[in-house]
């Protein structure tokens, strides 16, 4: 019996199928949160990608603070909660804050890029921005949490975004199996130098508007210059990565 049971224990190790202890529902819910907000951030970008990227236009109306009304209605809408009501003093209200002061810091920051006349292309996409306001919020918020858009390792463009050791892990092994519920989040509480956090995984799948940059012919350059990957429709594209201390 005994024999028995440390023979299991053994095989779950090699085959690494040992269950993590998942995060908290408070945890998954901050996640939850933060990811929708960073979406509806992002969002804004992407519904105005012709205007940022029109030559004759100057101003684009696209200031921090026009950039987060945006975000908040799109969030509001999401959630049917209003961020600004969340308790500032609590967890998630400092770090939801810290994301909104992000989006504002990286709008106002990228105004003269946005704004150049008499240029088309200026290369400020949605993966640029998320990526941007995840270094901001990073910078804000310290050891409290961390938030980062990652995604496959073969699709890694910008070194910046390589998944670490535990996110390449859950990528391979859960979001990127062949049974994994499509859009189900993977987390699992994790022990490191000596501090617990609650690692939750949002994943995200391509739409037919990424693949004028992501899809087919692989190799082709796209507008940003990168090779185009040849992903589909469906495949996963990107996560949101996001750690917390456990509530
Ligand atoms: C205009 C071309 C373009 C489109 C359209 C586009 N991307 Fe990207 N994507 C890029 C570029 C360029 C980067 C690298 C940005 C950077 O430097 O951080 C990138 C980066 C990413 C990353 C971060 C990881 C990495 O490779 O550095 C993810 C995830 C991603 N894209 C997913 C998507 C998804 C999902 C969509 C559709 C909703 C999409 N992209 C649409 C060009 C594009």
């Amino acid at each position: 019996m005994k024999c028995g049971l440390a023979a299991l224990l053994v095989l779950q190790m090699l085959s690494g199928s040992a269950a993590a202890t998942e995060a908290a529902p408070a945890d998954l819910a901050i996640a939850r949160s933060l990811a929708t907000m960073l979406q509806s951030a992002r969002s804004v970008i992407s519904v105005n990608q012709e205007r940022i990227n029109d030559p004759a236009l100057g101003d684009k109306g696209l200031s921090g603070a026009a950039v987060l009304e945006k975000a908040i209605a799109n969030y509001t809408q999401a959630t049917g909660r209003d961020p600004n009501t969340i308790d500032p003093t609590s967890y998630e209200g400092r770090l939801i804050r810290a994301q909104m002061d992000a989006v504002v810091e990286v709008m106002d920051a990228n105004q003269a890029t946005i704004n150049a006349e008499g240029e088309g292309f200026k290369g400020f996409i949605p993966a640029t921005f998320t990526r941007l306001v995840t270094e901001a919020f990073q910078a804000r918020v310290g050891e409290e949490a961390s938030m980062k858009f990652t995604a496959p390792p073969v699709l890694i463009r910008n070194r910046k975004a390589r998944p670490d050791a535990f996110e390449a892990a859950a990528i391979r092994d859960y979001l990127e199996a062949a049974d994994w519920p499509k859009g189900q989040i993977y987390s699992a509480l994790v022990s490191a130098d000596g501090q617990e956090r609650a690692r939750i995984m949002v994943p995200e799948y391509y739409v037919p508007s990424c693949l004028t940059c992501h899809g087919d012919p692989a190799g082709e350059l796209d507008i940003t210059g990168y090779p185009k990957e040849g992903a589909h429709e469906g495949d996963l594209g990107g996560v949101i990565s996001i750690g917390l201390i456990p509530q």
